[in-house]
């Protein structure tokens, strides 16, 4: 206490523990509890046990300073997570229940750096009827989240020679930051109305792979053209580089085209990338990749040396998730309310001013909202901020040096249902203040 090591309110453990912890007798600590009690150090009360006095400032510690806390918006169209209020939390608890009663004693221990088989053989077959991809679960490695599977791509291609990876101009700062960090120079190709633009892809001097969003480009919301589609597949064939799919959002299509996935076109070029944080959460931290023939031993290693491998236990609940049907059952539901909140926004948002417009809606939990001729986007995200509710600009998704248009995007996935109506309806206010 007196260090500062033991924190005002820290709860000490019970004198039966701690006298079994020491080996010493139980009266013995319940002795020195009373002293520290009686010398105002500690305090105790029936039923919340013994804890650090509140009052106690160790000697020489910094006094504490009330630091105001940022005030959070009240309420978030950001982009980039489902609504967390949805997390199917009844399935997934009753899924864990199951896979721990069945699981093997060897389940907890060490296993294969890929993750579970019992995972890796339900996504197999989710994957190849939900998305069309082909694997066999041998082939698929299973990741903490797709932002470990990109860290484990990149230095498997910098270990292998690369020196960069082309991505698309518009994406996220977290990715290229985690291309950076495996040594590799994050190179940006233009995206237009067919997808990433892959003649610009050719022209990365040492590019070892290409980054694409091709069922939703990220966050423009395009799908990426079957010519294009080809186009990437024969250039990764001719350099023997690879096309990296990361197919973040492809369980959320609304129109009547499904667009499977591009690794089924060459799945010896073409890296699958799929992750849990949109269908359920980014707490969950599963994602897979599915991998080519030549990449699977160096992936796994690095997952190896990275980490061992995942949490085993949190990779049998979902295995158990998808294999009792939970999974399809909850992606289902949320399509469905997903879809309903893209259609409720773009009703709000036609008349909201002439010159304003909104795209990518076939799919995802995104759309970009274009702003009328001379609205700025820094005067709507600050409007907007001035009525709590917090907002994305476009400028926060270009790769540096890329020139943006003023536009939003905007995450309708994350208000939970009771907080929908008036966020939309704040964004119209905020939309139609400025000139
Ligand atoms: C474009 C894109 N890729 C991938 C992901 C998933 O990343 P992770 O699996 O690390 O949460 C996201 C966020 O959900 C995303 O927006």
């Amino acid at each position: 206490v007196q260090t500062g090591r033991l924190t005002a309110g820290t709860r000490l453990p019970a004198s039966r523990t701690l006298a079994a912890d020491l080996g010493v007798a139980r009266n013995t600590v319940a002795d020195a509890y009373g002293q520290l009690v009686a010398e105002g150090w500690l305090t105790a009360r029936q039923g919340s046990g013994t804890r650090v006095a509140e009052h106690v400032t160790p000697p020489g510690a910094a006094p504490a300073v009330a630091r105001p806390l940022p005030s959070a918006p009240r309420y978030d169209l950001r982009p980039g997570l489902p609504d967390l209020s949805e997390f199917p939390r009844a399935a997934w608890l009753a899924a864990a229940r199951r896979a721990l009663s069945a699981a093997p004693s060897a389940a907890f221990g060490y296993g294969d750096p890929r993750g579970r088989r019992e995972l890796r053989a339900e996504l197999a077959s989710y994957l190849a009827r939900a998305r069309g991809v082909r694997a066999t679960p041998d082939q698929i490695v299973i990741c903490s989240g797709f932002t470990q599977g990109l860290a484990l791509l990149g230095r498997v291609l910098a270990a292998s020679g690369a020196a960069a990876m082309a991505i698309e101009a518009y994406g996220h700062q977290h990715h290229r930051d985690v291309i950076a960090a495996q040594g590799l120079s994050a190179r940006p190709v233009p995206v237009d109305d067919h997808g990433a633009v892959i003649d610009a892809v050719g022209e990365v001097p040492g590019a070892g792979a290409v980054l694409l969003t091709p069922s939703h480009q990220f966050p423009l919301g395009v799908p990426l053209a079957p010519r294009r589609r080809s186009q990437a597949v024969r250039w990764a064939a001719r350099t023997g580089a690879v096309v990296i799919e990361d197919d973040y959002d492809g369980e959320f299509r609304y129109d009547r085209r499904a667009i499977g996935a591009m690794q089924a076109l060459a799945p010896e070029h073409v890296v699958y990338a799929g992750t849990a944080s949109k269908t359920l959460s980014p707490a969950v931290r599963l994602a897979w990749l599915v991998l080519p023939a030549r990449l699977l031993a160096d992936v796994v290693e690095a997952k190896s040396l990275s980490d061992r491998h995942g949490s085993s236990l949190d990779e049998l609940t979902l295995a158990e998730l998808i294999a009792s049907g939970g999974y399809d059952r909850h992606v289902r539901r949320s399509r469905l309310r997903y879809r309903r909140r893209r259609d409720r926004l773009i009703s709000a948002l036609a008349p909201v001013r002439p010159g304003v417009r909104v795209t990518g809606v076939a799919a995802g939990l995104h759309a970009v909202l274009h702003l009328a001729p001379g609205q700025r986007e820094a005067d709507v995200l600050a409007s907007a901020a001035g009525r709590g509710l917090a907002l994305d600009g476009m400028r926060n998704f270009r790769s540096p040096g890329i020139a943006h248009p003023e536009a939003l995007v905007l995450g309708y996935g994350t208000p939970p249902a009771h907080a929908f109506t008036t966020a939309v309806t704040r964004l119209r206010a905020a939309l139609q203040e400025h000139p």
